[in-house]
């Protein structure tokens, strides 16, 4: 088998044998024959050549809150990772058909946290703490942990309503449990004056809490995860810009770490970031520190701004990147032929505690 083949496992080798317009053609087809019994959502994060098809676009927040247009539909073939279209089958109708293009698209981050570790750490951290921990879960996460937050009163979280939710919690709770973004957790409990010194880390592989101080000062308590492509950017890439080009603004991803975060002018989410380059002043330069895709983009439709990327080797997704032409035209045919392959759905145990997480948040977005 070629390389290539053994990369697409999977697919059938006569997609990868198709030239570009060939695929355009299909895809383009598929989804004027179907119409409204199909619905395409795209995160901000997928390659040029996905979203040009997209009905919708979004970063995890407003991907979560189009659920309603993709109910409408019959089929919604998800342009993005695995734990997103968890959440858009979370949130459809039972009747409602959910499709991953390719099911190698999954999310490095989310793999870090898992129902059986996730069990087992709040068992040890209630023994020591007591009932007064309130767990969020970043819903990079798997359905089954979205389900574990839910069964215990907590919500999930986007870096678009962070600041919302981290604040909510240690309002209804003495401790928070933050799953599994450190960077994202330590850096929203931060902006809300919480002292890092007040902040512990759980280390799901050891079992262990890792705290200097005192237990009665612990306030937060990160899961320690975080996402490959976001921990690439460094302070030492916003020293070298601040001294070769000073007036370029560092503009990042809070997934980045807490010293790239604080090193930089400004940081938000996926959905911040477009804003603030939406925004800003003709001329003005920019150096970005998130998903190699959604940079480029900002860059290309943006030519009255000089944007690069804050890592001068970029940083793509790889797994956001699994979704391509090929995939995209192999599942739509599928979906059109009445046979759909690569469908996520959720235990209906599962989604009912997760789906409570999930309203936690959407409610207070
Ligand atoms: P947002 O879409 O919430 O900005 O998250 C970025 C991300 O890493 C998605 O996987
Ligand atoms: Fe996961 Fe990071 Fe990729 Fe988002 S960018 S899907 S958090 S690995």
């Amino acid at each position: 088998m070629s390389f290539d083949l053994l990369r697409h496992e999977g697919i059938p080798a006569s997609y990868l044998q198709q030239t570009e317009a060939d695929l355009i053609a299909i895809i383009e087809g598929v989804k004027a024959r179907m119409g409204s019994r199909l619905f395409l959502p795209a995160h901000h994060y997928q390659k040029d050549e996905v979203v040009q098809f997209a009905d919708a676009t979004g970063d995890s927040l407003q991907l979560a809150q189009v659920a309603k247009q993709m109910t409408e539909a019959e089929y919604t073939v998800f342009c993005g990772v695995h734990f997103m279209a968890e959440t858009a089958d979370m949130l459809t109708d039972a009747s409602h058909t959910v499709v991953l293009p390719d099911m190698r698209a999954g999310c490095s981050m989310a793999d870090m946290a898992n129902d059986t570790q996730t069990e087992r750490a709040f068992t040890i951290l209630t023994k020591r703490f007591g009932e007064s921990i309130l767990p969020l879960t970043y819903v990079n996460s798997t359905a089954a942990i979205k389900a574990f937050v839910g069964r215990h009163g907590g919500a999930t979280v986007t870096s678009s309503n962070a600041v919302q939710m981290v604040k909510w919690a240690l309002a209804e709770r003495d401790i928070l449990f933050f799953l599994p973004d450190q960077h994202l957790g330590r850096n929203t409990a931060h902006a809300l004056g919480i002292p890092l010194e007040q902040m512990a880390i759980w280390d799901p592989i050891k079992d262990e809490l890792v705290f200097d101080g005192e237990d009665q000062d612990v306030r937060v308590i990160l899961w320690k995860g975080h996402c490959s492509v976001h921990e690439k950017f460094t302070v030492g890439q916003i020293e070298q810009f601040r001294k070769t080009d000073p007036e370029r603004k560092i503009l990042v991803h809070p997934e980045c770490s807490h010293e790239v975060v604080a090193a930089s002018d400004l940081n938000g989410s996926t959905a911040y970031i477009i804003q603030q380059i939406e925004q800003a002043a003709p001329g003005t330069k920019w150096a970005i520190g998130t998903e190699m895709n959604l940079v480029n983009r900002l860059a290309t439709t943006h030519p009255e701004l000089d944007i690069v990327s804050l890592n001068p080797f970029m940083c793509p997704c790889l797994t956001m990147n699994r979704i391509d032409l090929p995939h995209l035209a192999w599942a739509l045919e599928q979906v059109e032929a009445g046979d759909p392959v690569n469908i996520i759905t959720v235990d209906a145990e599962t989604t009912r505690h997760a789906v409570l997480a999930l309203e936690r948040m959407l409610e207070r977005s």
